[in-house]
């Protein structure tokens, strides 16, 4: 049987998907599930206790999502599809949490999302001048962070903080994309373009390269030059499972940025709606024809929608979906013999599969 770690299915050339490998059991000595650390660095001194980021989506992320699963110990990036005053109001009220919470709870990271531009600029200039380094971190969000509009955005909030605040930009598809963010001074790179659950960029336009695909690139650039070593890989788009997450972990990624697994939960934001009988909410791509007639009066003629809106069935709490993808990844590291993430992907090894063998993978004879 041929494995593959994950700098070999890169060389490989065949690019893999999610339901295209699974990793393979080996001899372990970590015996328990509640033994392996899921702590992650996502780059320059910023650390994570687990590695799940929540998507800066109008659908998903506002400061109810980011308290409720930072307290978990993962991360909500509060979205920007709204006024730079009602998200700095989140930005406060996440602030006013951590302070008024005891030693022994967690600080929720405080991280806004921005975009580029003299608007986006703007936006940075006032959030940041109000709460300074209260924030964590900021993410600077556009389709394509391969570009010379990111690079100007990574340096004018580099130049604003003294390079204090630590910067996560994307998303890019590759692992040269990844290169040129890490030399453009971003301590933390989204990674993953057109695999979203919402998203039409493939479709719409032929562009685009599976996420996993993506992580495994980047991280054998990553690899390959010292000086990317301390910029971190998030994988970003197409995360359904438990298996999805260590997966991407396993292939270089030190995170998962998701939309849909907590999308329809109760601390997503936006309005439950019965549809026959059933209690649902929204959940949108950002460049989907919705949110462009919402937040811009429509679609900019010569454009067209690159995503997608759908209703999503009310789902438990956000921080369950945590918990129970938290569960999966520890019960991994004890099938791999890792004690840790970087241990994770020193031992994973990947079986490519067939599409039989994708199918046998999921619980079968079950009732419906
Ligand atoms: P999931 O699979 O969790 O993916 O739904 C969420 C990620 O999808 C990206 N995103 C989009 N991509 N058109 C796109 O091509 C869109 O309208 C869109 N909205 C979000 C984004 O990276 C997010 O984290």
């Amino acid at each position: 049987m041929k494995y593959y770690t994950a700098l070999e299915l890169v060389e490989d050339g065949k690019p893999p998907s999610f339901d295209d490998v699974l990793l393979v059991p080996r001899y372990t000595e970590v015996r328990s599930r509640l033994k392996p650390c899921i702590q992650t660095s996502l780059g320059s001194g910023l650390y994570l206790q687990t590695p799940i980021i929540s998507s800066p989506m109008d659908t998903v992320t506002d400061s109810t999502m980011a308290i409720s699963i930072g307290s978990h110990g993962a991360m909500g990036i509060v979205h920007r599809f709204m006024s730079t005053e009602e998200q700095s109001s989140h930005i406060k009220r996440i602030i006013e949490h951590n302070q008024n919470i005891s030693a022994l709870e967690i600080q929720v990271p405080v991280v806004p999302a921005i975009g580029v531009g003299d608007d986006e600029r703007d936006r940075f200039f006032k959030l940041y001048k109000e709460y300074g380094l209260n924030l964590t971190s900021v993410a600077i969000d556009v389709a394509n962070g391969h570009s010379s509009y990111m690079r100007e955005a990574i340096k004018w909030v580099k130049d604003i903080t003294n390079g204090e605040l630590h910067v996560i930009a994307g998303n890019v598809a590759t692992g040269l994309g990844f290169a040129f963010l890490s030399e453009s001074g971003a301590d933390a790179v989204r990674v993953g373009i057109g695999g979203g659950s919402i998203c039409k960029t493939r479709i719409m336009t032929g562009v685009g390269v599976p996420t996993l695909a993506s992580v495994a690139d980047a991280y054998s650039v990553k690899r390959g030059c010292e000086s990317y070593n301390d910029t971190a890989i998030i994988a970003d788009g197409g995360i359904r499972y438990p298996a999805d997450l260590v997966k991407s972990l396993a292939a270089g990624a030190d995170a998962i940025i998701a939309g849909r697994i907590f999308a329809g939960t109760i601390e997503s934001p936006g309005e439950i709606v019965s549809i026959n009988g059933e209690s649902m909410k929204t959940y949108r791509g950002m460049a989907s024809k919705e949110v462009q007639d919402d937040k811009r009066g429509g679609l900019r003629p010569g454009t067209c929608a690159e995503g997608v809106s759908t209703y999503i069935p009310l789902k438990g709490k956000a921080y369950y979906i945590v918990d129970e993808f938290c569960g999966g990844l520890r019960s991994a590291m004890t099938y791999v013999n890792a004690n840790n993430i970087d241990e994770l992907k020193d031992n994973a090894l990947f079986m490519r599969l067939t599409s039989s063998s994708l199918e046998e993978s999921h619980a079968f004879g079950t009732k419906k």
